[in-house]
């Protein structure tokens, strides 16, 4: 399903974000500054809000996936100065009842890009086939005022 897009969608998976064509049904936001506890706490707070909302079934794949979304976009938040105060990272968490959709804004803009095929004994280059593989479909759009969003949908 492709509801509109805001901006222009760059996807590893044909995707565009889910937003405006329905009701949202209820969010979570959760700010990230450079701590290392970040990503762990970026991983709880994601299977929390998605078990409380009922959907045990993908509880732990949206962990899995907003941790290393998350992961991402703390490497690539610290390139860039943190300006007036925004954190450097910001977690949406969106429940649009055909599914739930991860959103996570760092203030650079250079865009991800999901390696093709790693070599076997690649250390990096995994982490967004592995979005790929665990997501319905991932993007990244960006954002007014510099920036991007990376985003994923798990159908619920
Ligand atoms: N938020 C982001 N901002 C800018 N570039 C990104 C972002 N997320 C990913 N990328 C880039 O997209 C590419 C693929 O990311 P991916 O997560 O698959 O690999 P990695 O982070 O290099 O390694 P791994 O996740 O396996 O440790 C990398 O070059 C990475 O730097
Ligand atoms: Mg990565």
């Amino acid at each position: 399903m492709r509801l509109g897009a805001p901006g222009t969608a760059m996807a590893g998976d044909a995707c565009d974000p889910l937003v405006g064509a329905q009701p949202v049904w209820r969010y979570s936001a959760l700010d990230l500054y450079p701590r290392p506890d970040a990503v762990p706490e970026a991983r709880q707070h994601a299977r929390h809000v998605v078990t409380e909302w009922g959907y045990t079934q993908i509880a732990r794949t949206a962990e899995l996936v907003v941790s290393e979304i998350v992961t991402n976009a703390a490497h690539h938040a610290r390139e860039t100065a943190t300006k007036n105060g925004v954190p450097p990272v910001r977690l949406r968490l969106t429940d649009w009842l055909s599914g739930v959709q991860i959103e996570v804004w760092d203030g650079s803009s250079r865009m991800p890009r999901a390696a093709q095929q790693p070599a076997p004994d690649a250390e990096a280059g995994r982490g967004l086939l592995l979005v790929e593989a665990l997501s319905d479909c991932w993007g990244a759009y960006p954002t007014q005022g510099g920036g991007k969003v990376v985003f994923a949908v798990i159908r619920t």
